[in-house]
């Protein structure tokens, strides 16, 4: 590649969410600032291996993409670079493939990589640093289930969709007095579910965190309709765990059969939830599953925010040659923390947290045994008889 300059490249991986094309453009921004040339990597690590596929990247190509949602990169959670299988489950790179990046970064001058991804992706770029590329990393994920950030960008704006859905479903499950039940992705984490569901007000919150049981459920169905309020609102995270164990999931078969290790498909619990608590109570039960809608569409000014921020400390790094770390939100400040010290690590709600409390001190049910603000003993079936 014809370059003078030092070069930084930088590749978004994983799944899309809002606020990619944001850290890209302020990457681009500070590097040429700080004397550097910048290119993109095309469709996140695959794009360094045969056949090697990038672009260059300026301040007149990224114009206008703050507030695009997407990555004008392209990215992938599928193919080679797969590096995690489930909950915490490391896989080791072929070092071959390792070897090929290392000859891609060296044929295109790179002198510092940003990998732009959540906890798979980044495990990947953790094994890139290991084999001694320079590279530094990005936390992103509409889960927000990265150690060492407070937030990853991409969540505010998922939470900001699952919350407009509620409101949504607030005024159609009230007209037509409907249990209705959302399902959200979350992965193993309960966070979107937690935040939409408190910001949308959500009746019952079940999270992967929480255990809960289906006659829980149905307890505070009953304990709302005694005070009048005939609807009810249910926000199931994707990964919640059933209540007599596991998640609903798929297994990603063409995968499989590709020959690579990929994380479970997580789905389908909601559709499971709306079909009990139907049967159980007896009631008009359904069920809404927001899918993708939570990873597209423009970021919010938080995630815009959020960033850019997490771009331009990106170069500088680089800049600094700290490589191996991964620029992290620690409440006010934008820092850094090794890449190793933030993946593996999957940050959960915490159960006694303020905003669980705050949910509960509102009447809000996490479908467990913790009713403290209910008066109310009724059962709607009984638990044994059901179950049979
Ligand atoms: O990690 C982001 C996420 O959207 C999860 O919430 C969800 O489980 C998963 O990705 C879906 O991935 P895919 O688009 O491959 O189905």
């Amino acid at each position: 590649m014809p370059t003078h300059k030092p070069t930084i490249g930088i590749l978004t991986s994983g799944g899309a969410c809002p606020g990619l094309n944001a850290v890209i453009r302020a990457a681009v921004k500070s590097s040429e600032r700080l004397g550097y040339d910048c290119i993109g990597i095309l469709r996140g690590y695959e794009g360094l291996v045969d056949p090697v596929s990038y672009m260059p990247l300026n301040s007149r190509n990224t114009a206008g993409i703050l507030t695009q949602g997407g990555t004008i990169l392209g990215a992938t959670n599928k193919g080679r670079f797969s590096a995690t299988v489930g909950e915490d489950q490391r896989v080791d790179l072929d070092p071959a493939l390792l070897e090929q990046v290392a000859t891609t970064v060296r044929q295109l001058s790179i002198c510092g990589l940003i990998c732009v991804g959540g906890d798979g992706s980044l495990t990947i770029a953790q094994q890139l640093h290991e084999h001694g590329i320079p590279v530094i990393g990005v936390p992103k994920t509409i889960d927000n289930d990265l150690g060492a950030t407070a937030f990853t960008f991409g969540f505010d704006s998922a939470v900001a969709c699952a919350t407009d859905a509620l409101d949504r479903l607030h005024t159609t499950a009230a007209s037509h007095e409907r249990i209705m039940v959302l399902e959200v992705m979350g992965r193993h984490a309960g966070w979107i579910a937690l935040h939409a569901g408190i910001a949308g007000g959500g009746d019952v919150i079940l999270i992967p965190e929480i255990s809960w049981t289906f006659e829980n459920i149905c307890r505070k169905v009953r304990e709302r309709e005694s005070e009048g309020k005939k609807f009810t609102l249910i926000v199931v995270a994707e990964g919640a765990h059933l209540p007599e164990g596991g998640t609903v999931h798929q297994l990603d078969a063409q995968a499989a059969e590709a020959g690579y290790s990929q994380q479970v498909k997580l789905g389908g619990v909601g559709a499971l939830v709306t079909a009990e608590v139907a049967r159980r109570l007896d009631r008009e039960v359904r069920n809404v599953v927001l899918g993708h809608l939570q990873r597209g569409g423009n970021p919010t000014t938080f995630d815009r925010v959020l960033a850019t921020e997490f771009g331009a400390h990106a170069v500088r790094l680089i800049h600094e040659g700290r490589f191996g770390e991964m620029v992290c939100y620690q409440p006010p400040n934008i820092e850094s923390v090794p890449i190793a010290a933030a993946i593996r690590r999957l940050s959960r709600v915490d159960p006694t947290s303020s905003a669980v409390q705050a949910a509960r001190a509102l009447g809000i049910s996490f479908g467990d045994a913790d009713e403290r603000a209910s008066p109310f003993s009724g059962h709607c079936v009984d638990e044994a008889a059901s179950r049979g």
